[in-house]
């Protein structure tokens, strides 16, 4: 078809169209919050809608966002109505980038979109898990940029972080993201939902649910339990695909949830017989819809459309078809949210720490700015990069660790243990540094000390000597307020590179809510450690000691 057909410019015309309304969360199930009606999620995976042979204006577009291409999207809506798919899940976006012309013509369509907040580059890991700074700016940066259209349906905190066992230790770093990006969003009255999506793992599809949903405050809980599947291939039924096990796993979970990907391909073409049992009353108790992987073909072979290779012009494949029959009747049973009344309650209790789920309920603290750039501008022996040197940068570290494991302490956490340092959620470079100093404190701030090939002394450096160096660390951490009762910063600590926004509002650290009740408010996840000894261990007189958080 080409690009200008009628029915787009039947619907590009349009003006005026009523927005999309929130969806929101009550219990297990999602509702519209206009009409107070069951949400179930019939979508599409969007990814890299640019045509394989097509050239993009350098430094204009990226190959990764397909939300930064307006013409692609107005190429795609009008199959995407013929699918009556009502999301899109979008994998990797560019928060310098445009997004209008895609996001006001997919709202006109009657779209939403679930944003991946995690790139290609900046990701919670599982082998290496971290919860820092540098990936809280990246994902506000991205909230800032999409938190004001009304059909963001929700973002993603993370996709198959963890996939064996040995990930199972990103758990508490997962959690610690979903707290502090709720945090954020709810002092700025963003009202989007926030959730996770899942490998089909069997370590840990059901015990990574549960603990996203235990123990703590509400309004710091997850929204939803995306589930990548690919259980059901050809013809199937409920019971034999895996679909029933899975459901029955997750019924008391008390979170919606959802296949994020399924349409699995070694029988092709897809009959994708089972989106009807998924909107059926065998599975819509548990599930709330799901998205198809994928829109546009590529080497995996899960594409319903080819795109030509000048990016113009799209041709259906017959997966396209069978899907169409399929979506265009699949229907969840309707629910009003005002006749819901949610019957699980959440669970207190998280899932025992155990050699099959090796995971602490103790959470990483929230990155705090304002406490790691104060430190960062007292330390005297630093290294020469710059935070985009990420791969040197991550070498130096394992050289200062490997040195002297109690220079690391401060900078290190243990998703296992539930160990985790202060200063382990500030950005990269800033750990480097700290580590280093910790080092050079402790051998006395001899020169030799600071002598990587990689280290520098700071010329401006007013700190002469440890004693200094404490005091001067210790009111870093009342100057960015500790407050030393609750544990909560006052305001606007900002971070850098978000311009709009300041990390901790007023709103969020003044209102009625009590440190007491732990949740969305309590933006540093410790209570206030003393000054004196946080002051210890950048000294790197104690060995080996790390600060264990609640
Ligand atoms: C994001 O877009 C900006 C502006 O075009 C570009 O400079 C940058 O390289 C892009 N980032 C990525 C990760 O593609
Ligand atoms: C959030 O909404 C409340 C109530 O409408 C308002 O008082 C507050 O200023 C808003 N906060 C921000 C950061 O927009
Ligand atoms: C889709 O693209 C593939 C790979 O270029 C090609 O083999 C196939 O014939 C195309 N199918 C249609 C229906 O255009
Ligand atoms: C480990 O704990 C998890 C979650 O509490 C539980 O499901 C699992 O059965 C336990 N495994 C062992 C080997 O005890
Ligand atoms: C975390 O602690 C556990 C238990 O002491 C240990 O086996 C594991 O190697 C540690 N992980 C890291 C990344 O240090």
């Amino acid at each position: 078809m080409k690009l200008f057909s009628a029915a787009l410019l039947a619907a590009a015309s349009l003006p005026f169209a009523a927005s999309l309304a929130p969806i929101v969360r009550k219990g297990a199930y999602l509702f519209d919050s206009s009409t107070g009606d069951r949400f179930y999620l019939k979508g599409l995976a969007y990814a890299a809608n640019y045509g394989s042979g097509q050239t993009t204006p350098a430094g204009e577009v990226s190959q990764v966002d397909p939300l930064a291409n307006g013409a692609g999207c107005a190429r795609d809506i009008p199959y995407f109505k013929q699918l009556d798919v009502n999301i899109l899940r979008v994998y990797q976006v560019n928060s310098s980038l445009d997004h209008s012309s895609c996001m006001n013509a997919l709202e006109e369509a009657g779209i939403y979109v679930l944003v991946d907040l995690a790139t290609q580059v900046e990701a919670i890991s599982g082998s290496s898990p971290a919860w820092n700074l540098e990936l809280l700016t990246q994902y506000i940066n991205t909230i800032e940029v999409f938190g004001d259209y009304t059909n963001v349906f929700g973002f993603n905190i993370g996709n198959e972080v963890i996939s064996s066992l040995p990930d199972d230790q990103a758990a508490p770093y997962i959690k610690a993201a979903v707290r502090d990006v709720k945090a954020f969003m709810s002092a700025h009255n963003y009202s989007q939902l926030v959730g996770y999506t899942a490998t089909d793992s069997p370590n840990s599809r059901i015990t990574l649910p549960y603990y996203l949903a235990c123990g703590e405050d509400s309004s710091a809980i997850f929204d939803y339990w995306g589930l990548n599947i690919y259980e059901w291939c050809g013809t199937s039924d409920f019971q034999t695909s895996g679909y029933q096990a899975r459901t029955q796993e997750l019924a008391d979970l008390g979170i919606p949830a959802f296949f994020s990907e399924y349409g699995c391909n070694s029988v092709e073409p897809r009959p994708f017989q089972d989106v009807p049992v998924l909107y059926s009353s065998d599975m819509s108790n548990v599930w709330s819809g799901g998205i198809i992987y994928e829109y546009i073909e590529q080497s995996n072979a899960y594409g319903l459309v080819n795109i030509s290779s000048d990016g113009s012009s799209v041709s259906t494949l017959t997966d396209f078809n069978n899907l169409k029959s399929q979506y265009t009747t699949a229907t969840g049973s309707s629910l009003a949210s005002a006749s819901y009344t949610p019957s699980i309650s959440l669970p207190d209790s998280c899932p025992s720490s155990n050699s099959s789920w090796p995971v602490a309920t103790a959470l990483p603290p929230t990155p705090n700015s304002g406490l790691c750039d104060c430190i960062a501008s007292q330390l005297t022996c630093i290294s020469t990069y710059s935070l985009n040197d990420a791969s040197q940068i991550g070498t130096a570290i394992g050289t200062i660790c490997g040195t002297s494991t109690s220079a690391c302490s401060a900078i290190s956490g243990n998703g296992t243990t539930g160990s985790y340092g202060e200063l382990s959620m500030c950005n990269p470079l800033q750990q480097l540094n700290i580590a280093m100093e910790i080092y050079y404190n402790s051998q006395g701030r001899a020169s030799d000390a600071c002598q990587w090939s990689f280290a520098t002394l700071a010329s401006s450096a007013s700190v002469s000597g440890t004693a200094q160096f404490a005091s001067a660390t210790s009111s870093c951490v009342s100057a960015d307020a500790f407050a030393s009762s609750t544990g909560i910063p006052t305001a606007t600590t900002t971070l850098a590179g978000v311009s709009t926004h300041p990390l901790v509002s007023g709103a969020a650290s003044s209102g009625s809510k009590s440190a007491s009740s732990g949740g969305a408010v309590r933006l540093i996840a410790s209570d206030a450690p003393a000054s004196a000894l946080l002051a210890t261990v950048l000294l790197g007189v104690v060995g080996g000691f790390m600060a264990v958080f609640l």
